[in-house]
């Protein structure tokens, strides 16, 4: 346009002026708005970044981090380089603070339900249901957390460490007499979710359990959604799945309470409790909807978390011998066939180690969001009632002033122990994970059998991530194939 003719542009100025005004008007507005806001909000608070416009704010950005295959948390690290540590944004209406430190994470964590609490979002208690945990007020989430504990505690769980021993030795044998590559993630949602429906209600078979797996992912998809009912939305699916899962929930119920079946399972030591008071049982919608609760809560963490063990380990040989070794040593003090006990599990410190390193490098649940009840101080910073704070975990466990190299996989930087609330994997207070337990001795059984039994080529070394995932995993899958060691373990079944 600027080489046009003097009066090409006079004709083209007359002709469209109507469109250069709005132009010039949109540009002025839109600089003006940004100016007024970024100024208001800055000087309330002192914490830095953009709030953008009114209701839409940074959303679009978000949700374009969200589908890409450098994932969601890509928005936040690049918002950390133009603002620093602290900073502020809006997301879907709501202003959001990531809590980037060890002091706030203490903060909120230990204020818990007094100053914060989860935002209550309609489609989450609509799917996993008004008396999961993760929904569940103040008073009834002690309660129900009191009553879930004891099948989750350590001690409690010998049995489900026998149990998943041996599936998955099985299940790991015929892979590698297959001689065929598979997706590791795959197999780790499937053998995560068996082995969760097994340990809470003794489910095995095959055909029942593909259908609940089904329904339970509905239901997982449908917890953040627009809660409409309307045929064919994520909502719609996820309510219709819950129903089912609901009825099969009942059905089972109904069947162990007749004296039909009695397994010693979760399920039952939430029914040996019928006779009990009712501050020292469960209702039946509450043992439902936290049946519900537990899976989704269960599987697609500790089967990203095996994932990603097997990538690191991958690019780590050295750290990868060392495991080996030390999973060696263990299996050949044990007779053949032999299955792994708790006490298999307590001596091995390195794993636990590999085990914790993963857990701080793949940061599975990236922050954990909160809703302020009250205007409060963190750090200095003003937070207002009803902001969203989100304690970045992923921040603080790549933190080099916490961990040296932060980006090194070094399980041997746990022969010290962290500092209070600088590990939060599993987050802490009254809504530190119920499963972490069965997570560790999940991943740590997992390790044994790989390491002990079988050596393994990662066929795809793409890093990106898989895009709209609310959970860090490879869009790969992490596809591997297995070679039994010869001198290994993996024969051994019961
Ligand atoms: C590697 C695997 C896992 C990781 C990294 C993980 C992480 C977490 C984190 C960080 C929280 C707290 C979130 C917050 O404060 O907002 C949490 C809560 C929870 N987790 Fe896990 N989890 C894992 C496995 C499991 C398993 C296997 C189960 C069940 C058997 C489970 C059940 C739960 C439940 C029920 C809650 C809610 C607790 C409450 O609100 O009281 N998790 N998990």
């Amino acid at each position: 346009m600027l080489n046009l003719p003097k009066e090409e542009l006079l004709f083209f100025v007359r002709n469209h002026y109507d469109i250069i005004l709005a132009a010039v008007l949109s540009i002025g507005v839109t600089f003006f708005l940004s100016k007024l806001l970024r100024r208001g909000s800055d000087r309330t608070d002192g914490i830095p970044g953009r709030l953008g416009l009114p209701v839409v704010g940074e959303t679009f950005s978000f949700l374009a981090a969200n589908n890409s295959t450098k994932g969601c948390y890509d928005f936040v690290k690049l918002r950390r380089l133009w603002y620093g540590k602290w900073f502020k944004t809006r997301l879907f209406g709501k202003l959001h603070v990531y809590v980037p430190t060890v002091e706030g994470a203490k903060t909120i964590l230990t204020n818990d339900f007094r100053l914060f609490n989860k935002g209550y979002v309609k489609s989450m208690a609509d799917a996993v249901g008004k008396k999961s945990l993760l929904c569940a007020p103040q008073e009834s989430h002690k309660r129900i957390r009191r009553l879930l504990s004891d099948p989750f505690s350590m001690g409690s769980l010998s049995n489900f460490v026998q149990k998943f021993d041996n599936m998955l030795s099985e299940r790991l044998k015929k892979l590698e007499e297959d001689g065929k590559r598979f997706v590791l993630l795959e197999f780790n949602m499937k053998i995560a979710f068996d082995a969760m429906c097994d340990m809470l209600m003794s489910i095995t078979d095959d055909s029942l359990l593909k259908q609940l797996e089904k329904d339970c992912t509905a239901v997982s998809d449908a917890m953040l959604s627009l809660p409409v009912m309307i045929p064919g939305t994520r909502y719609y699916k996820g309510i219709k799945a819950r129903n089912r899962l609901m009825q099969t929930f009942g059905g089972m119920i109904a069947c162990r309470r007749s004296g039909k079946e009695s397994p010693e399972d979760f399920l039952q030591s939430m029914l040996q409790r019928d006779s009990y008071p009712d501050n020292e049982k469960l209702d039946d919608w509450e043992i439902m909807d936290n049946l519900l609760t537990l899976i989704i809560a269960g599987q697609t963490t500790t089967a990203a978390a095996m994932m990603w063990s097997v990538k690191f380990l991958d690019e780590n040989r050295a750290v990868q011998d060392r495991l080996r070794e030390e999973q060696l040593s263990i299996a050949r003090n044990k007779p053949d066939g032999a299955l792994l006990t708790l006490q298999d599990l307590n001596r091995m410190a390195f794993g636990s180690k590999v085990v914790k390193e993963t857990l701080r490098m793949s940061n599975v649940l990236l922050w954990f969001p909160r809703v302020a009840l009250d205007d409060c101080t963190i750090e200095g910073y003003e937070i207002k009632k009803g902001w969203h704070v989100n304690i970045d975990a992923t921040c603080i466990h790549n933190d080099p002033a916490l961990y040296k190299d932060p980006l090194q996989f070094n399980p041997s930087r746990f022969d010290e122990m962290p500092k209070p609330y600088s590990y939060i994997p599993f987050g802490s207070g009254p809504r530190t994970c119920l499963g972490n337990n069965m997570a560790k001795v999940t991943m740590l059984v997992f390790l044994h059998r790989l390491t002990g039994g079988y050596k393994w080529t990662v066929d795809d070394l793409d890093p990106s991530l898989e895009r709209k995932a609310h959970i860090p995993r490879l869009r790969s899958g992490c596809p591997i194939t297995l070679t039994a060691l010869k001198y290994g373990k993996n024969t051994e079944t019961s």
